[in-house]
């Protein structure tokens, strides 16, 4: 706008009075601007640049991958949260979460733990092809698997399967770091001890510090082992923890073990209030999950139309998001598990399988928008991205 018009309005000159007389005592409110802007950048980053700065084997089919930030710092994280970490194969740009394993008092590094997973893409590359030095980029930390004092009880009993103890050593370690009141129990389900990981310091952990209590349950023990074995089941929570008021239960593992887990709980009359469970993925067989329509075979050939972009051919038992990539069209993508909404598209036609419990809001249903990560195309769709 032009100066004689400026000059014109009603209370101008008297705002300008204001703001001169703001920059000589020194208030000049344009310096701080973009100030929380900027804090919240820091806090809650959409992207972290990160270096693989150290790797130790943790068990035949599992690694820590230890990531520094590239530049500046890393955002501060509460035990129990998950990155979205972003890698290139050469073949395909894709992502997957990893629960941080190392504590949150650790500020300059981030330890990724990661079990191998047969036939899976990213398990086998950061298990096999990368090396220290190369670089990363993540998501900030993410997720809702955390202790909160003004929830929980201070009793916290954490159930765990194979790679699912990644939350659970953050909490373990944070709690040794910090001292507090609270007590932590952990049941870690596992075939036998050499599938176990941090077994040695877990154990090492429990006899240090009256809070840790570690109750390994393994499928074929070892000769010897007085421990609880086969499943953790609703006898083996009763024995090991004996009373089971005041606690919150926290469960991460497989989708199977989840199901399982809860079913004993179940049977234990524990209220789902006090029952927090972490996401793992999406289901590994779509087709098995209660919904999928049985005259629909998973390996059905179906075309995927994204509007504006092109047609793709996939089968109808993977996820539209994997198709995308796989087609080196990136969306993002956080949980990969349908719960954080990053992935949304908008089916304009045809029609995709959501496994139950796929969260999605109700104005996402009401305007045809689903979760890419968990939607797997039943007929030929179109999509708008
Ligand atoms: C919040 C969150 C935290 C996670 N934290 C960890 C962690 O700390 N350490 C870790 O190793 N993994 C973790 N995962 C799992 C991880 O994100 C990947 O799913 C896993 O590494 C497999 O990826 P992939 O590319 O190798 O397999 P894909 O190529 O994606 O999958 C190959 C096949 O295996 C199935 N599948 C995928 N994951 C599993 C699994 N875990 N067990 C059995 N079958 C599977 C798929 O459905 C598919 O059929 C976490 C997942 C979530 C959602
Ligand atoms: S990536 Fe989170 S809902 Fe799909």
């Amino acid at each position: 706008m032009k100066q004689e018009l400026l000059e014109k309005l009603d209370g101008y000159s008297d705002i300008m009075a204001k703001i001169e007389t703001s920059r000589q005592e020194g208030s000049d409110f344009q310096e701080l601007k973009g100030t929380v802007a900027r804090y919240l950048e820091q806090l809650h980053p959409n992207q972290v640049n990160l270096e693989l700065i150290e790797i130790t084997e943790e068990t035949e089919s599992s690694r820590t991958l230890r990531f520094a930030a590239k530049e500046g710092n890393l955002p501060p994280f509460q035990a129990g949260q998950y990155i979205a970490l972003h890698i290139d194969t050469g073949r395909i740009k894709t992502s997957r979460p990893y629960s941080i394993s190392s504590p949150p008092s650790r500020k300059d590094y981030w330890d990724l733990t990661v079990q191998r997973v047969e036939n899976g893409l990213v398990s086998n590359y950061l298990l096999d092809e990368v090396k220290t030095g190369d670089h990363f980029a993540s998501s900030g930390p993410q997720g809702t698997f955390c202790f909160n004092p003004l929830i929980h009880d201070d009793n916290i009993v954490c159930l765990a399967g194979g790679s699912g103890v990644t939350p659970f050593l953050s909490m373990i370690r944070e709690q040794v770091d910090k001292g507090s009141n609270r007590r932590i129990a952990l049941l870690y389900g596992v075939r036998e001890p050499k599938d176990a990981i941090f077994y040695d310091e877990l154990i090492s952990l429990a006899e240090k510090h009256d809070s840790i209590h570690f109750h390994p349950v393994f499928e074929n023990p070892p000769d010897g082992f007085q421990g609880p074995t086969g499943y953790i089941t609703a006898d083996v929570i009763k024995k090991t923890i004996g009373d089971l008021e005041d606690k919150t239960f926290f469960i991460c593992g497989p989708q199977a073990m989840y199901d399982f887990c809860l079913e004993q709980l179940k049977e234990l009359k524990i209220p789902g209030r006090k029952i927090r469970r972490e996401m793992y993925g999406a289901p590994a067989n779509p087709w098995d999950c209660e919904g999928w329509p049985s005259e629909i075979p998973s390996d059905q050939s179906v075309s995927v139309t994204v509007t504006g972009a092109r047609t793709v051919s996939c089968l109808s038992g993977e996820s539209l998001l994997n198709v995308l990539e796989k087609n080196g069209l990136k969306i993002p993508a956080i949980c990969r598990s349908g719960e954080c909404s990053m992935c949304r598209v908008r089916l304009l036609k045809g029609k995709v399988f959501q496994p139950k419990g796929t969260l999605l809001r109700k104005s996402d249903r009401m305007f045809g928008f689903i979760h890419s990560c968990v939607s797997y195309p039943l007929t030929d769709v179109e999509i708008r991205l």
